[in-house]
């Protein structure tokens, strides 16, 4: 079983760049497949969890050539796929079993998603209701709202789904059926989620519409194909946001990284805390905002992350409350219940190992509250098999007194090969002397 041993660093003083954004990874590789040409996507995140979409594009007869560690190139099959041969297996990642059911909703055959462990418990319900009201037969193998999965897809009707949650997956799930339904889909959330879908499908000239939290697609529409370049991404960067941001005399530049603003909460929230934070977005011709962040470290202080922000920050708010653990003062998290049903119950992961780590916490339903200041102390922690608790504690480690030991972190591939690099790098940096990343290009994939 890998862990990742993390002890007490300089401050940082460093420029990197992450690896390519996951969500958008996911997406360009799906879109790609349903285009109706040859589309080049650079910049790939080839963690597990893409590709988890990449085989079962794959499986569905689309022909995906990857000439470079981070390049794909995608032939799109026009909505038309072939029925796969056997499961298709989402190993950890919900967002390929949600959108692919999606796709798979509206072909005309069977197929089966599975999942690890940790996916198999996951609450699939949110994708099964809508996708079935459009005419789909999904069926959860166990009757309990989770995977396994059976689908029967074919032809879909359109209608207007009121989602319970804020969700890019739901709402994605449901955009891509709708583009094989005749008519008007549209998918209303109570807040906004992130838009990369809606942002890729119109750069893909497949019009859409949009009302408030209301999202409108239209049926028949094949994407054009189109080139990709997929920015760094900003979940993998928080990472070392908050490690320099909580530490007075560092700084850190993070360089072509994506700043979509529904993925840039955590900006707000470290400049609340008391952080300097510098956001230059350098390009924005094509679909996502991109540039750069820098980020000076001070003594932070406490702040409560709640209501709406809360689906913008959903995926760094375990190393949030690292930084919350880090600052004077108390930190709340309250309104992100969604925490407890992602790769692990994240809210139960931080309080358990916070604690560990000496820091007072007190879990909520929905939340929590951490009493910053305490000095952290070096423990042994479990991942609980969840990347982002892996990484957050790693983080939590630079600031603590003795050794981290973080086990189980094999995890970590799903979302940033290269990470234990970096913070090795970090760890070993001398005092005043910059420390230049080298750009890591992640070869947990084997060029084909
Ligand atoms: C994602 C959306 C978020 C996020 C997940 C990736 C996506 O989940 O937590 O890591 O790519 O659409 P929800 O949409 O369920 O909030």
């Amino acid at each position: 079983m890998a862990q990742i041993k993390s002890r007490k660093s300089q401050p940082i003083d460093s420029e990197i760049t992450v690896p390519g954004d996951k969500s958008i990874s996911h997406r360009a590789i799906i879109f790609g497949a349903l285009s109706n040409g040859t589309c080049v996507v650079h910049g790939l995140l080839t963690g597990e969890d893409c590709m988890a979409t990449v085989r079962a594009m794959r499986s569905l007869g689309v022909r995906i050539e990857q000439p470079a560690p981070d390049t794909m190139i995608v032939h799109g099959r026009r909505l038309r796929f072939d029925a796969p041969e056997g499961d298709i297996d989402c190993g950890n990642s919900g967002t390929s079993m949600r959108l692919l059911a999606g796709l798979l909703s509206g072909l005309p055959f069977r197929s089966r998603l599975v999942g690890d462990a940790s996916l198999t418990r996951r609450p699939m319900r949110r994708i099964i209701d809508p996708l079935v009201q459009m005419g789909a037969r999904i069926t959860s193998e166990n009757g309990n709202g989770c995977a396994p999965l059976v689908i029967e897809g074919g032809a879909l009707n359109p209608i207007h789904y009121h989602s319970p949650v804020a969700s890019a997956q739901v709402k994605s799930s449901i955009l891509i059926a709708g583009l094989f339904a005749k008519g008007k889909t549209s998918v209303t959330e109570p807040g906004r989620s992130r838009d990369h879908t809606e942002r890729m499908l119109r750069y893909h000239l497949v019009t859409l519409q949009q009302e408030g939290f209301t999202t409108s697609i239209y049926g028949d529409q094949v994407p054009e194909s189109r080139d990709f370049h997929v920015p760094g991404d900003i979940s993998s960067a928080a990472f070392w946001l908050v490690a320099a941001a909580a530490r007075p005399g560092a700084r850190l530049l993070v360089k072509d990284v994506g700043l979509n603003d529904t993925r840039t909460g955590i900006l707000g929230v470290l400049v609340r805390m008391g952080a300097r934070v510098r956001e230059v977005i350098e390009e924005m011709d094509q679909v996502e905002s991109i540039g750069s962040v820098e980020v000076f470290g001070t003594t932070l202080k406490g702040t409560v992350i709640e209501g709406d922000e809360i689906p913008n920050v959903i995926d760094e708010l375990p190393v949030l409350a690292v930084a919350g653990a880090l600052a004077e003062g108390t930190t709340i998290i309250r309104d992100a219940r969604e925490l407890r049903v992602k790769e692990a119950d994240r809210i139960a992961a931080v309080a358990t190992n916070l604690c560990a780590m000496g820091v007072p916490v007190t879990e909520t339903d929905d939340g929590m509250q951490i009493q910053g200041g305490a000095r952290l102390r070096g423990a042994k922690l479990d991942s609980f098999g969840d990347h982002r608790i892996a990484m957050a504690f790693a983080i939590a480690g630079l600031f603590a007194e003795g050794e981290t030991v973080i086990r189980n972190t094999e995890c970590i591939a799903t979302s940033y090969p290269g990470f234990e690099e970096t913070l090795e790098s970090f760890i070993r940096a001398k005092a005043g002397r910059e420390t230049h990343i080298p750009v890591i290009h992640p070869h947990s994939a084997a060029p084909v």
